[in-house]
């Protein structure tokens, strides 16, 4: 399965993403620029911080109770489709998703 993060500078970047996985230890791996998880994974960073493509939003699910207090805390501004990218797990759903960088 395959993600595709977007940096601020407009670069794409693609990888292989294994069921199972979440989005930031999948960033991490690739080593995409600015997605850090520093706590790794156990939503008290908020460095996974990544905007979902619109298109793929309502995919991904809900955003959970702490999720939403991180995002809210998060350095890069929050959008209307943010998510902390360990909180999102890899499926056949998902395999394509596109994932912007906030700056
Ligand atoms: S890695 Fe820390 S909140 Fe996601």
């Amino acid at each position: 399965m395959k993600a595709t993060w977007i940096l601020p500078d407009g670069q794409h970047i693609t990888a292989e993403v294994r069921e199972g996985q979440n989005l930031m230890e999948a960033a991490v791996a690739n080593t995409i620029p600015r997605v850090v998880g520093e706590c790794g994974g156990s939503l008290s960073c908020a460095t996974c911080h990544v905007v979902v493509s619109p298109d793929w939003a309502a995919k991904t699910g809900s955003v959970g109770e702490f999720e939403d207090a991180m995002l809210d805390v998060a350095e890069a501004e929050r959008q209307p489709t943010s998510r902390l990218s360990c909180q999102i797990k890899m499926s056949a759903d998902l395999d394509g998703i596109v994932l912007i960088v906030p700056q």
